[in-house]
Parts: structure tokens; sequence; C-alpha cells
């Protein structure tokens, strides 16, 4: 290789290292650049290789233009690295850029179900009352549902229940009153429970649906009367609805009290006056209620010469309507926002 040989490669050289190192856009691009023009088999280093070549007065000229090369390569790379780490820089800095002008992200509040808050406001009324809560299972036999209560399969009163059946003897309890029976079943007398939850019955329209809730009451002792009766649950519904509600007691029939009665309140509406909601009678019914049939006792095991009790039920969702004046029961179960951020 002669001198103007060396010289030409290095022109070469020269181009060809400002074209890539200029071409490359990453960092892994620029030291590939590195490898190939400066690394131990890149092209420089090819290049001294022949510079045995060369008379013994070219070399340290030859040598200092390769050095001089070198060094502008490793400029260039050094500078082409530099600017691709500002430019990756300022791009995430860019990206990750948070807009602290936006308006934030409000969380709602999450509150308690109005069927729920029914339930604890009449819990509380009981419960100040020294009644005690009692519970029982959904899925339930019909002896407990039916047979203990003095409703035998034959019964007429079975009608009026359209039972969720499992097998013959299993059921989706209709009402709370079981929690009656299992409670005496399970101790002596003296009793006062509650039993609040969740019942079953084959029923959908604007004041049905499969499921709701009941909250069931007993109370047994030696001689407990009927003015107990109505002294506890005028009490009760006072403290629901208000120190002036009306109310009346209305003989009716169940087979597991005797005798029994239906409470009435006067209508929230309409003040008693008469209207679409209490269907122009004034009253409103409001729940279930008697004495505790003897023949229930017996099958517990009680004896009814010895004690005396009462039992009442109601619907939780009838309270809860009257008490917001919700005309759809539908309406707790659908689950709007809009609906239930409103208690
Ligand atoms: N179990 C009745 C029902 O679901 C409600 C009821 C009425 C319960 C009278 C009682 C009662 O304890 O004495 O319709």
């Amino acid at each position: 290789m002669t001198m103007s040989e060396m010289s030409d490669a290095l022109d070469k050289i020269e181009e060809q290292g400002m074209r890539e190192v200029t071409a490359a856009s990453t960092i892994p691009e620029v030291d590939s650049c590195r490898v190939r023009l400066l690394g131990k088999k890149g092209t420089l280093t090819a290049l001294l290789s022949g510079m045995k070549d060369l008379t013994a007065d070219d070399r340290p000229l030859a040598g200092k233009a390769v050095n001089e090369l070198k060094a502008k390569l490793q400029k260039w790379i050094d500078q082409r690295t530099e600017e691709i780490s500002l430019r990756e820089e300022a791009r995430r800095l860019q990206d990750e850029k948070v807009d602290i002008t936006l308006p934030g992200r409000r969380r709602h509040a999450g509150r308690l179900h109005p069927i729920t808050q029914t339930f604890q406001r009449i819990q509380e009324i009981f419960i100040g009352l020294g009644f005690r809560i009692a519970e029982g299972p959904e899925v339930e036999e019909d002896y407990y549902n039916f047979e203990a209560l003095n409703i035998p399969r034959d019964h007429p009163a079975r009608d009026m229940q359209d039972t969720f059946y499992i097998t013959d003897d299993i059921l989706l309890r209709t009402h709370t009153s079981p929690v009656q029976i299992r409670t005496m079943k399970s101790q002596p007398p003296p009793i006062r429970i509650i039993a609040p939850g969740k019942v079953y019955r084959c029923d959908a329209d604007i004041s049905h649906t499969p499921m709701f809730h009941q909250v069931e009451g007993l109370m047994v002792d030696r001689r407990v009367t009927f003015g107990d009766l109505k002294g506890v649950l005028g009490f009760f519904l006072h403290q629901i609805f208000g120190k002036n509600i009306g109310i009346r007691f209305r003989p009716s029939f169940f087979p597991f009290t005797e005798p029994s009665a239906e409470v009435d309140i006067a209508c929230v509406m309409c003040k008693g006056k008469g209207c679409r909601v209490c269907k122009q009678t004034g009253w409103l019914e409001i729940m279930g209620a008697g004495m505790v049939d003897p023949e229930v006792f017996r099958m517990v095991g009680y004896d009814p010469h010895e004690v005396t009790g009462f039992a009442f039920g109601m619907g939780v969702e009838r309270i809860a309507m009257l008490r917001y004046r919700i005309d759809d029961i539908r309406l707790f179960f659908e689950n709007d926002l809009r609906f239930l951020s409103q208690f």
C-alpha cells in the first residue's frame, strides 16, 4: 500500500463514518457504528495492518492521519450519542407528562341500601325493648315452614303462599315464622326475639318480588296478653311512623295464632282521608299478628297452660315503601344508583 492509497482509504472511511453516524437514530445503532468503525475488527484497525508496507518516512505521517481520523470519528459518535439521549429523555418527559389542571375524579361514598336502613331501624327499636335477634335458614324444611306452624299439607292456607319447592320436604321459606319454631325448640321460655331475613314466593308485580324481606317477632312468657301485643306493636309503629299515626287492630286469621289480627296504620299519603294508595279506605295494612296458637306450643313442647305469647310478622319492603313514599317495590332490586343515592 502506498501513502496515497492510504489517504484515499482514510478519506473513504471518514466519509462512510460520517454517513453512518448521522444515520444512526438509536443508542444501539450508534454502538454498532462504533464497533464497525473503531472496534478490534473494525475498518480502521484493518487499515493499520497496511502500515507495514509504507516507507519509514510515510509511516509516522500515516499513523498521525489514522489517529486524527480515529479522534474525529470518536467525537462524532460521542456527539450523536449525546443528541440521541437528550432526544429520548425529552420524549419520555413528554410522554409521562401529567396535566395537573384536569379536575380530579370524585370517589362516590357508598351508602346503605334503604332496605338495610329500614332493617336497622326496626332492629334498633325492638332491641331497645329487650328483644334479641334470631336467625334461621332460607332453605327450610316443610316441617318448620308449615307443619309446625299448624299448617298441615292439605290446609287451604298453603295456597296463600306461592311456595318454591326444592323437593317435597325442602323449600325456600315463604316467611320468617319458621324461626319461631326453631327458637322455641332450642330453648325454654321466656323468649323475646325478632327474626329478620329473606323470604321467597313465586310472585312478581308492582308490589311483589320473588324475594323480599320480613321481620318476625315472638314473645313468650307466663301471662303475656293481647294488651302486651298492642302495647309493643303500638310503640313500634309510633317510633317508625311518628307519634301521631293512627293505628287499628282488625280481626283476621292465621293458622299459628289465635286470636289473630291484622294491624293497619292510617294512610301516610292522605292521612286517612282516602286515596289511591289506601284504595279509599284511609288505612294501610302493615303487619299480621296474634296470640301464639296453643297447637304451636304443643308442637314445640311448651305447655300452653303454663305460657302464653304473641307473634307478629311484617314485610320490610312495605314499611320502607311507606316510610320513603316509593310506589314500585322493584326499584329496591334494580340497583340503580340514581335511586339508591337518594337515601
Ligand atoms: N307469616 C305471616 C306471613 O308471612 C305473617 C305473620 C302473621 C306472622 C301473623 C306472624 C303472625 O307471626 O302472628 O304472611
